[in-house]
């Protein structure tokens, strides 16, 4: 029996050709479902993470389009937004749950996820050639180098990953962490301004100040009410 035409890669199609185009759009219809399913996964390690990697996947998507990035780029953003953390899959759960900072060999084990987040992904041909797998291994990256896994700066972090980490931080600082309480968003967003240029891209970071309330709508009234997550 044939394959099915979901996994005949657009590459062996004239480019342009509604063949190709179709076959795209379906290929990433089921990644995008594939994705938001294993967001829920690790999402369901803590029950009160729910939703997380649903909400920097949105934050990422509209942050993505609000840059003039181009829809097919904003999806596969959005896509990697839901993926960011699969690799705490393979961070022991003694980690991922410990109440208050963690110890420095806790801390070794913690900046291993987006590695292995990124292994994991490896084999799919379509999240490695449309930069999802970059995006995720280099999401704790910082704009001024001190990031992780390797400190790549600046325009050496994928664009995706700088628009990903500002969206995570988003939603993080919003929950409440182990060692402190839900920051508000106003104060959230002082943080971002405090980030920009460190932490943050400043570019990503001033679009986010232009979308801060449609951004804030989006996020719904009562989602960061009593949550916990562990970046
Ligand atoms: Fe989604
Ligand atoms: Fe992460």
């Amino acid at each position: 029996m044939p394959p099915p035409l979901l996994f005949v890669s657009p590459a062996v199609l004239p480019v342009g050709s509604d063949a190709a185009h179709t076959t795209h759009g379906a290929l990433m219809d089921l990644v995008h479902q594939l994705a938001t399913s294993l967001g829920k996964a690790i999402d369901a390690k803590d029950p009160h993470t729910m939703a997380h990697s649903e909400e920097v996947a949105e934050v990422a998507r509209h942050l993505a389009l609000a840059m003039g990035l181009s829809s097919e780029m904003a999806d596969c953003i959005h896509v990697a937004g839901h993926l960011h953390d699969i690799g705490k899959i393979g961070v022991p759960d003694a980690v991922l749950g410990t109440p208050g900072s963690l110890t420095p060999e806790e801390w070794v084990q913690m900046q291993d996820h987006p590695s292995i987040g990124a292994a994991i992904l490896l084999p799919l041909a379509c999240l490695r050639q449309t930069g999802i797998v970059d995006m995720v291994l280099a999401h704790h990256e910082r704009y001024d180098g001190g990031g992780y896994p390797f400190g790549l700066s600046g325009s050496a972090i994928p664009l995706g990953a700088r628009i990903i980490t500002l969206a995570d931080s988003l939603s993080a600082m919003l929950r409440t962490r182990p060692y402190r309480p839900a920051m508000g968003f106003a104060a959230a967003c002082r943080e971002i301004v405090r980030g920009a240029g460190s932490q943050f891209d400043p570019q990503v970071a001033t679009v986010f100040l232009g979308e801060a309330m449609t951004v804030r709508g989006m996020l719904g009234p009562d989602r960061d009410a009593g949550t916990t997550v562990r970046r």
